[in-house]
């Protein structure tokens, strides 16, 4: 049948999308699969635009496109679409929700408060601190996220975030490294560790950078490389996440993992992690897409 590529958009990571789709188009043309490319933030795609499409292909990121919104749109149209469903995908894009729902079931995540312009700053610091790390609370790819050290700094983070977003959220800084696991029809991938010069993982060293450094092999011990995939696993089941997604983790110095988000739709770059996860769990890319494909079958 006919497939649409959503792709595009119009969230802050919509130059991450733009790549996201460009590289699942030619996997759909390699695979001979026809399809229509459509980039929601340029026409938004009418009932009419999508009469005869059979499923939609999501590689939208961020607010607008991985939160719910278009999904539940493309499930007033019963058309079928990959990834995660509306509640999953509202979810995970929340993560203050997110990290409430993961503490109630006592999966780890590093402790957090929302903040506001009242704020006890002081108070939110000795709490929190001595390193607190400030982040929009629907954002993806590091967007808006700050280390921040002072009151003085926490002040100035919220300000910033506060701008981007309608709720800023204030979380331990774990300094790390960071992991990621991808998780493709109900399995987790190999773990990849993330090893940079930047202060974190930050936009820069996700698409720019050519010196970030992937462990894939993640160089964890094999018993701690399972716990970690567990862990991730888990944490993508209780969101209620379905066919594919990524959770981000950190690790700390006495080796316990802390949850930081799950993404549910992930980056397809050529810099992203999932294909290269996939990769060394032997599945292409054109074979990524087409599991992904099949996976809105579900
Ligand atoms: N939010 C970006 C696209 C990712 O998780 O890969
Ligand atoms: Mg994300």
């Amino acid at each position: 049948g006919r497939v649409a590529l959503f792709f595009g958009g119009q969230s802050a990571e919509r130059e991450v999308s733009l790549n996201s789709g460009q590289a699942v188009a030619a996997a759909l043309e390699w695979l001979e699969i026809e399809h229509l490319m459509i980039d929601t933030g340029d026409v938004f795609p009418g009932p009419e635009v999508l009469k005869d499409v059979d499923r939609v292909f999501l590689a939208l990121h961020g607010r607008g496109g991985e939160d719910g919104t278009i999904q539940g749109y493309l499930e007033a149209l019963q058309i079928p679409y990959t990834g995660s469903g509306v509640m999953a995908s509202a979810l995970a894009m929340d993560k203050v929700r997110t990290k409430q729902l993961w503490r109630g079931l006592e999966l780890p995540t590093p402790d957090f408060c929302v903040l506001s312009e009242s704020e006890d700053w002081v108070s939110v610091m000795q709490r929190l601190g001595p390193v607190i790390c400030v982040k929009p609370a629907h954002e993806g790819s590091s967007i808006g996220v700050q280390k921040v050290k002072s009151v003085a700094e926490l002040q100035a983070a919220f300000m910033a975030s506060a701008a981007l977003d309608t709720e800023v959220i204030a979380e331990t800084w774990v300094e790390g490294p960071e992991y990621t696991v991808g998780i493709l029809s109900e399995g987790a991938l190999p773990v990849i560790g993330l090893s940079t010069d930047h202060v974190f993982y930050d936009y820069d060293a996700k698409y720019l950078s050519d010196d970030t450094r992937y462990l894939l092999p993640s160089g964890l011990s094999q018993e701690e490389e399972l716990a970690l995939q567990q862990l991730s696993l888990d944490a993508f089941n209780a969101v209620g996440c379905k066919g594919w997604g990524r959770v981000d983790v950190m690790r700390d110095q006495e080796g316990r993992f802390w949850l930081l988000e799950v993404n549910t739709i992930p980056g397809m770059t050529d810099h992203s992690l999932t294909p290269m996860a996939a990769q060394a769990a032997g599945v292409d890319f054109n074979e990524l897409v087409l599991r992904i494909l099949a996976s809105s079958y579900a």
